[in-house]
């Protein structure tokens, strides 16, 4: 929708939406301002907690006990649907009243949770059309939990009549300073929904985007298949239909869907922003690498990005999905980081909070080993170190009965305290010392990566090899760029590129014209911008564009693509010249076969037809430089390569440091600090050029420093090398 803002397109697509008999949804008719961008004036550091699942005999204890562990804060009632209405239109809060009152007492404030992510039973027998149909066109079955269809009008009077119940229940209660809207609408067994009020709602989407059939049929070239459309009530939805789905109605839908639950979350923001002007709210998501809803989208108009953190359930997985290797000293801890710069970029470099961090053994059905001594304070660091003002742990007590009795929390089954009950309960004390001003500080990224929806739904659709995931670039440009996953911010197309020194953007697949006139920009006024294959492939409407690509790149690029295509059984190598000289790199998947009009050859291929032609190419642009790397490289020479680019640009971290180690700072006014975060379990030794203090023990430190295995130092700048580490890092 180029040149249309979402409030703009909101307004306009309420005439549609009423056409098809969907109600406008409250937000969308409120004239009252939202964003409040509003922060929490206390720490965030708490546990989530689940009264409703606890006999209340045990909560005056839980309380205390909370309150000893230096706890602040605790999320409760996310799921408690059934309890807080047992029947339609009866509510009961006195309970929950009881349970923020007991914590209240015990100076424990409260981030309470709407609880439509899990509806009671009586809601999807009465309703049972509120239930996702699956893409496999199957609706599921009540009896787990994020199972209903963001479309649905039932299904959002329903979840705004309670959250309004308890919006005007809670507003003035003492010790509530908080929402949490639904719980993780990014994470459900099927992340879409197509059922018939999704169509409905589709194609009223479609009629305000594309305002005339004939802009629709045009955009998605419905000639093809015999698909075109005389009524907007004919368009389907990308459910199983004997051969693929046209690519820009599939598109759309993931747009469609990104929208849906965007709009059902805002219903319940405007409700809160009206009723409790005083309280803070947000939404809690598994981030990056999901790429479900667009999360830009989502949290637009909430005060802060809250995320959930769970590294050893992501090792578990990955082992079940077969994938080797070092996982949680280098791979997990990369995945982590991404997903934590993502969560600070979302609001412009804004300190975010984990609303669910790991504290145990993590799982459903099976559950991911014990943490290691020292990892628990390890991963709530890396999490400060990458821009968080606060952390919960998930969860106080280990539940005996239910799906997730295997997720172990705080205190065992038995209510002993678990193996890694001490170390957060230190953890927060050492976070309190830290105090507000580091919390809170700006994180430092002189680089930007960028994550873009549209490339990653459209890749996903079309991958053109089996293995391509732009996710996976994604992820693996993250972890190449930094070896000590230091100083990217996680960008979009839409954000401003001119505060960085470099800007890295793998898989480019869909451009945009706006996306396409930043970065001539960015390059044209000094940036330096990275780039890899399939650039400026389709359109936004996901046709493949009729000029020579990189479409409308070629002179800032200075190449133009002359060949290219997937990697399977044959092997294709890279020789690297001039900046880039060094060991040969292996292409992995894909190879765009360069032609550079003006670029200078940075690598060549090496086998077969496109043996000796260009692999990556550097070209002068304005003042800035354009860097296409034609070839898919695999590690090392990933890393090789973007790093050197990103020295090239000038980007200059205070000091280097061993493998597995995190070096991350945050800076505020002239005060910087420096994390140190030590990934795998031996000790390293960091050299440390300059005398900083040692936030732990007051003492200055430099040259070689130990960092123990799983270990962490908080280093602040004195003076001096303040002065010295700001030169090279221009605030
Ligand atoms: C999160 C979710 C929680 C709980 C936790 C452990 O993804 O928000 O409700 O399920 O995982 O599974």
């Amino acid at each position: 929708m180029p040149g249309t803002n979402r409030r703009e397109f909101l307004t306009g697509s309420l005439a549609s939406l009423g056409a098809v008999g969907i109600r406008y949804p409250t937000w969308a008719l409120s004239t009252a301002p939202v964003a409040s961008n509003s922060s929490p004036d206390q720490l965030l550091l708490g546990v989530d907690y689940y009264p409703d699942q606890t006999p209340e005999a045990l909560w005056e204890e839980d309380a205390r006990m909370i309150a000893e562990v230096g706890f602040t804060n605790v999320r409760i009632a996310e799921f408690a649907w059934a309890l807080m209405e047992p029947v339609e239109g009866k509510f009961e809060f006195d309970w929950l009243h009881r349970a923020v009152q007991t914590l209240h007492k015990h100076n424990i404030s409260v981030i309470l949770g709407t609880p439509s992510a899990a509806p009671p039973p009586w809601l999807t027998v009465h309703y049972p059309e509120v239930v996702e149909v699956n893409a496999q066109g199957m609706r599921l079955r009540p009896g787990g939990r994020r199972f209903t269809c963001p479309t649905n009008q039932t299904y959002r009077r329903l979840s705004l009549a309670i959250a309004s119940e308890m919006a005007r229940t809670f507003a003035e209660t003492p010790g509530v300073i908080g929402w949490q809207i639904d719980n993780e609408l990014t994470l459900g067994s099927s992340p879409r929904c197509y059922c018939n009020f999704c169509q409905a709602g589709f194609q009223a989407w479609l009629h305000t985007k594309y305002g005339s059939l004939e802009n629709l049929n045009r955009s998605w070239g419905t000639v093809f298949w015999s698909q075109t459309y005389t009524d907007f009530s004919q368009v389907p939805v990308p459910l199983p239909s004997g051969a693929d789905a046209n690519p820009g109605l599939a598109l759309d839908y993931d747009r469609y869907q990104s929208y849906a639950n965007s709009s059902f979350l805002e219903e319940q923001l405007t409700v809160l922003r009206k009723l409790c002007p005083k309280h803070f709210v947000t939404t809690n998501n598994v981030g990056l690498p999901l790429d479900t809803i667009d999360m830009r989208s989502l949290y637009g108009k909430l005060d802060f990005v809250a995320f959930d953190n769970y590294p050893g359930f992501f090792d578990m997985i990955l082992h079940q999905q077969g994938k080797p290797g070092s996982l949680m000293s280098d791979v997990i801890p990369a995945t982590v980081a991404l997903g934590h710069d993502f969560a600070r970029s979302i609001h412009g470099n804004k300190p975010f909070m984990i609303m669910e961090e790991q504290s145990g053994k993590a799982g459903q059905s099976t559950f991911s080993p014990q943490p290691e001594k020292g990892q628990v304070r390890l991963w709530t660091y890396q999490a400060v170190a990458h821009g968080a003002m606060g952390v919960n742990y998930f969860r106080w007590d280990t539940a005996t009965f239910g799906a997730e009795e295997y997720w172990h929390g705080m205190l065992n089954h038995d209510r002993s305290k678990s193996p890694a009950f001490e170390e957060i309960r230190q953890t927060v004390k050492e976070l309190k010392a830290l105090g507000p001003e580091v919390l809170k500080s700006p994180y430092l990224a002189e680089m930007a990566l960028v994550f873009d929806y549209d490339c990653s739904w459209a890749v996903k659709i079309q991958p053109g090899h089996y293995a391509l995931s732009y996710t996976d670039q994604v992820t693996a440009w993250y972890g190449a760029i930094s070896p000590s996953r230091s100083g990217i911010d996680v960008i979009g197309f839409g954000d401003d590129f001119g505060k960085y020194k470099i800007v890295f953007a793998p898989v480019v697949y869909v451009l945009s014209d706006a996306a396409a006139a930043r970065i001539r920009s960015f390059v044209q006024n000094g940036g330096v911008f990275v780039t890899n294959f399939r650039l400026a492939v389709k359109n936004e409407s996901s046709q493949i564009v009729q000029t020579p690509l990189p479409g409308p790149l070629r002179d800032v690029m200075g190449v133009t693509v002359a060949e290219y295509g997937p990697i399977y059984s044959g092997k294709q190598g890279v020789k690297f010249s001039s900046v880039l000289s060094g060991p040969d790199g292996e292409c992995g998947i894909w190879a765009d076969v360069l032609q550079a009009s003006r670029a200078e050859v940075l690598g060549t291929y090496t086998s077969g037809s496109s043996a000796g032609r260009p692999a990556g190419t550097m070209n002068s642009f304005g003042q800035g430089k354009a860097i296409y790397i034609g070839a898919d490289l695999t590690p090392p020479s990933l890393s090789r390569v973007l790093q050197k680019l990103a020295e090239s640009a000038g980007v200059k971290r205070p000091f280097e440091v061993p493998a597995g180690v995190d070096l991350t700072v945050r800076m505020a006014g002239d005060k910087q600090w420096i994390f140190l975060l030590n990934h795998g379990p031996k000790p390293q030794s960091i050299n440390i050029p300059r005398a900083f203090k040692d936030l732990a023990t007051g003492a200055a430190v430099r040259g070689e420093v130990p960092l123990d295995g799983y270990g962490v130092r908080v280093l602040q700048a004195s003076q001096l090398s303040r002065k010295i580490t700001a030169d090279t890092h221009p605030a």
